[in-house]
């Protein structure tokens, strides 16, 4: 595998045991990234973080510069990539704490900069995304993850959501009659970015809570954080496993 860069969500603003080497803020044509790039060393590989709602998870999924971030990676000479993000599971079997590496996305966000092809219609391309991840590098994650006593499932369609609000119980059940099988903030335009710039890209979803509607109870932060920190432990022991 080429050098990796890792984008950490919720519950992942730094990745523990990443020896930190260098830090570094890139100007980028769409403005700042959400953090400094941190050079470092993790499991002995060498890799760049990036902290996705910035170092004090600051910045809201409908704020996060996603073109700064990608545009940042991509200037780094980088060519894979691993996106943790929390989600709501909305497939009965997609637990709290459990991964899932999903295979399809679908994008209900709104008034995001989602293209890097939007000003210059000479150069208007049309990516094709009819696979909207790198399979290549879901495999591999799919691969480290067989030894683990954890669920990671194997496909899943993630609807991308604006938030910052969580959705209605309706908004899920209609997500969930579109196909989806977990629901998160950050998915999009994140991964078509990605592979606007012909990076290799794949998600690691944890989940976070039951879809609204889907649990017992109402939603909290609290929960979820409680939730997303064993669920992340899960992310780094696979993290871990796959750079290996
Ligand atoms: N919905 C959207 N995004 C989320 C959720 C959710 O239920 N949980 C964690 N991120």
């Amino acid at each position: 595998m080429s050098k990796l860069a890792i984008i950490g969500g919720t519950g992942l603003t730094e990745l523990e045991g990443l020896e930190i080497t260098d830090r570094e803020m890139l100007n980028t044509p769409y403005g700042d990234p959400s953090s400094p790039l941190f050079h470092g060393t993790y499991y002995g590989k060498s890799v760049v973080f990036l902290a996705r709602h910035g170092v004090r998870h600051s910045i809201p999924p409908h704020k996060v510069n996603y073109r700064a971030n990608i545009w940042s990676i991509k200037a780094l000479g980088i060519q894979t990539v691993i996106a943790v993000a929390a989600v709501g599971g909305i497939h009965p079997e997609m637990r709290p704490k459990e991964l899932v590496i999903p295979d399809q996305v679908i994008d209900y966000t709104y008034s995001r900069e989602h293209t890097f092809f939007a000003d210059d219609f000479n150069q208007v391309t049309h990516i094709d995304f009819t696979q909207p991840y790198c399979q290549e590098l879901r495999e591999q994650l799919l691969k480290a993850a067989a030894p683990f006593d954890f669920k990671v499932h194997s496909q899943g369609v993630y609807g991308a959501t604006q938030g910052p609000r969580l959705e209605t119980a309706a908004e899920i059940n209609r997500m969930e009659r579109d196909g989806c099988d977990i629901v998160g903030m950050t998915g999009m335009p994140e991964a078509a970015l990605a592979r606007e710039l012909e990076l290799c890209y794949a998600t690691c979803a944890v989940v976070a809570n039951p879809a609204a509607g889907h649990g017992l109870t109402p939603i909290t932060m609290a929960e979820i954080e409680a939730t997303l920190k064993q669920g992340i432990e899960n992310v780094r022991q696979l993290l871990g496993a796959v750079i290996r």
